[in-house]
């Protein structure tokens, strides 16, 4: 055979195209010559010289011209021209199972704490397509969260998915904190993305505390890890509720927040040079969030229940970001930093925030007791000004006058403190009763 014939064959060996070498590195990026890999392909970089030999996890983020572009886990530091890339075929995977309840994990899926990972765990890979939304069994049940104002004014049902908006120190991690440590869900799953090392552990140790964690995995992207990890972040701690949803169990998501996890798909777009739309924010965000957003909520075998918190500086909830998670979610609880001034915790600002699904999964008399006391509370605040200037005169209107006598019960019955787990129905049993004496 000639030399020219066997061309062909060789170009199909394995090992021609599942190797490549590195050619340059442009900020972020790692330009490599091969090897044949699809978006989303993670690739092996050997690097380090005999007996230093290391392997750095990168993945494919597009192409240019015939090369492909990388972008690695972690740091870049020993990448250099001439660097062998090893295809794996596959897009990223991690190790799962129950054994790692308890624990604080990165998103590749390994303990933060150093140790090792336990036997029996399964690989699951950290991409999957949404549910079919024509299989998706329709949500009628609710679920507790142990929170008061929640259960009863703005009840959650189990696989709804709620965005949490915020500006920051309005009380986001002390509110999930609750949350995880009361609700009956089988278990939590949290992911910390983008915040600082400082508040990692503060949520940890003191919002989610012992009790909290030994019920739940927490999925840690801080916010000096690489814009991959971030991203990568979200997407691990979604895949780990799924792998529970599977197994017939109701899950609880948090993710704190998802406003860094677009920032950080941010950088990577601008960075393979996607042009910048609204607020610098690429194309890709906007594609992205929903298809992760839309991951949760129900399927056939079980349930997971979202809650997704969103930055809003200066309470803009027309922020792009706002703007698209408000829409693609089913219900939206809105954090008052002035009701933060006043010491009310916490500072869920209950006329601004809504369930969409509250009234599909409580009951009638539920239902007309939490309009009532929106009522009530709407009344009071409308006319708050006057009243405090004494300048209502009492008689004059019912409604406010109602307003005015009920008021300080109104208050004490949305405050609740960090450490006082209240059942969902003694929630709504206070609500009936708080109404049912109008
Ligand atoms: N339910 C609450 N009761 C009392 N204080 C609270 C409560 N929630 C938040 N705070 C106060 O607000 C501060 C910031 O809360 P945090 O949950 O860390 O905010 P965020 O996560 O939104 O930045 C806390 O350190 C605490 O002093
Ligand atoms: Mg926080």
């Amino acid at each position: 055979m000639k030399a020219k014939e066997l061309l062909p064959f060789i170009s199909e060996l394995d090992t021609y195209k599942k190797y490549g070498r590195v050619k340059r590195v442009v900020g972020l990026m790692i330009e490599s010559q091969g090897p044949e890999s699809s978006i989303g392909d993670v690739c092996h970089i050997h690097v380090g010289v005999k007996s230093k030999k290391k392997i750095i996890r990168a993945e494919v983020v597009g192409f240019k011209e015939e090369n492909i572009i990388l972008m690695p886990y972690t740091e870049l530091n020993e990448i250099a021209p001439g660097c062998l890339v090893e295809a794996t075929m596959r897009p990223l995977e991690f190790k799962i199972g129950s054994a790692m309840i308890g624990s604080v994990i990165d998103p590749l899926g390994l303990p933060l704490d150093g140790s090792g990972l336990p036997k029996g765990l399964a690989t699951v890979g950290t991409e999957r397509v949404p549910p079919n939304p024509m299989e998706r069994p329709p949500i009628n049940e609710s679920i507790e969260v142990g929170v008061r104002l929640i259960d009863s004014l703005l009840t959650v049902g189990k696989g709804q998915r709620v965005g949490i908006f915020a500006g920051s120190g309005v009380g986001k991690s002390t509110l999930l904190g609750m949350i995880a440590r009361n609700t009956t869900a089988d278990i939590n799953v949290i992911g910390l993305i983008g915040e600082r090392g400082r508040e990692v552990r503060e949520f940890i140790e003191r919002d989610l505390g012992p009790e909290g964690l030994s019920r739940s995995i927490v999925v840690v992207a801080t916010s000096d890890s690489p814009a991959l990890m971030r991203i990568k972040g979200a997407y691990t701690a979604t895949a780990i509720a799924e792998y529970f949803r599977d197994k017939g169990l109701n899950v609880m998501l948090m993710m704190d927040s998802v406003t860094r996890v677009a920032m950080a798909q941010r950088e990577i777009g601008l960075a393979v040079g996607e042009p910048p739309t609204t607020k610098g924010y690429t194309p890709s965000v906007f594609a992205t969030l929903p298809k992760l957003l839309e991951r949760t909520g129900t399927n056939q075998l079980g349930t997971i229940t979202a809650f997704y918190t969103v930055l809003v500086d200066g309470d803009d909830m027309n922020e792009p970001i706002a703007d698209t998670v408000r829409g693609i979610l089913d219900g939206h609880f809105v954090l008052d930093r002035s009701l933060a001034n006043k010491g009310q915790y916490p500072a869920v600002n209950v006329l601004k925030s809504i369930s969409r699904l509250m009234n599909q999964i409580v009951d009638e008399e539920h239902v007309k007791c939490a309009e009532k006391f929106r009522e009530m509370l709407a009344k009071y605040i409308e006319n708050e000004d006057l009243i405090n200037i004494g300048a209502y005169k009492r008689g004059s209107s019912k409604e406010i006058d109602e307003a005015i006598r009920k008021y300080p019960e109104i208050i004490s019955f949305l405050k609740q403190a960090v450490d006082e787990p209240v059942s969902k129905q003694d929630s709504v049993n206070r609500l009936i009763s708080l109404i049912g004496s109008v």
